[in-house]
């Protein structure tokens, strides 16, 4: 089995391809046990700290259940229930953590906090979403897409259509380029990732085989896909004020049934880590409804409730994959 102990969790690249696949391998597994009702705890006595900056519902919960069912405890923080970057140094905060816990998870805007955080806590610590990547969620990601398609990964063509220059579309590129995979990236090119985080993905799939293709063109980046995913336009920590540039931008991008028709597969599956603006009748999306006309933003709601969706067998996978990553680096045997 593998073992990554004492590793941190900071980005995808963290990992090495065999790496990253021996933790979906045992994700698989925990997966199988804990249905099964035959899960062995390997955590017991082990304590995570959960600094959460910004708000979550899966990757919080996600991290509470996998230590839970694996004898371990956690202690939340809140935005607003820690002294750290208010009164106390993330380095200071990280020397504290580190005397109490056995690992510690952080979700907040900054790489350059976490990786802080990791230089100076002494344990495990594992990025919950930073502006820049989302490794947990490509976990979860790539778990489904196994569990989804009978093809071995590197034959997987997947095509991620949005706004590319934030976490989702930078771990996708890195992620399907490590593994690899057939990723596309298709956006304005004004929302790809950073030239560098491109870079990346081109330097990697020279040894990995994949394919990488960034495009504007929806009907050519989605041919042939097997997985079609999207995120939200606006993410967390970025004003409202942008959402009428970004639907400007990216209204083209949305994913409907016509871009799942475009892929010519029947059997096309659509992937969104969530939370995801399907439903335009309330909250925010009801708001940008009303203000613009539209009927959808990023995925229309006919589908995310089709049989196309397995939106929510990826939000079950966050919490095993998860799981996976915490008895991989923090088991005692
Ligand atoms: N996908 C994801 O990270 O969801 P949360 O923001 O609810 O944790
Ligand atoms: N890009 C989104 C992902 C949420 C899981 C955000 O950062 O808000």
């Amino acid at each position: 089995a593998i073992d990554l102990a004492g590793r941190h969790f900071l980005k995808e690249l963290d990992f090495t391809a065999a790496e990253f696949r021996g933790l979906i391998e045992l994700a698989a597994e925990l997966k199988a046990a804990k249905k099964s009702g035959g899960e062995t705890q390997r955590l017991r006595g082990r304590n995570i700290a959960l600094i959460f900056e910004k708000t979550s519902t899966r990757t919080r919960c996600a991290f509470e259940v996998a230590a839970a069912d694996q004898g371990a405890s956690t202690t939340y923080l809140d935005p607003y229930g820690s002294q750290m970057g208010h009164k106390e140094s993330v380095k200071d905060t990280a020397r504290v953590l580190g005397r109490m816990f056995d690992g510690i998870e952080y979700r907040g805007d900054s790489q350059a906090t976490v990786e802080e955080l990791a230089a100076h806590a002494g344990v495990p610590v594992f990025n919950g979403l930073t502006d820049d990547w989302h490794p947990t969620q490509m976990l979860a990601d790539v778990l489904t897409m196994t569990e989804h398609s009978a093809k071995p990964l590197e034959e997987i063509a997947f095509a991620y259509l949005g706004d590319a220059r934030f976490n989702m579309g930078n771990s996708y590129l890195v992620t399907g380029a490590l593994l690899g995979m057939d990723v596309r990236i298709v956006a304005p090119e004004a929302y790809w990732p950073a030239a560098t985080v491109i870079g990346l993905a081109r330097a990697l799939a020279e040894t990995s085989g994949a394919r990488v293709t960034l495009t504007e063109d929806v009907a050519e980046g989605v041919r042939g896909a097997d997985f079609v995913s999207t995120d939200v336009w606006v993410s967390m920590g970025e004003p409202k004020e942008v959402w009428d540039t970004r639907i400007a931008a990216l209204a083209p991008y949305a994913v409907t049934m016509d871009v799942l028709r475009a892929t010519g597969n029947p059997g096309v599956k659509f992937m969104h880590c969530l939370p995801a603006y399907h439903d335009l009748g309330t909250g925010v999306g009801r708001e940008i409804h009303e203000r613009h006309g539209l009927t959808e933003l990023e995925v229309s709601d006919e589908v995310f409730e089709s049989a196309h969706s397995v939106v929510f067998d990826e939000a079950e996978n966050r919490m095993h994959t998860i799981k996976a990553v915490l008895v991989a680096t923090m088991a005692k045997d």
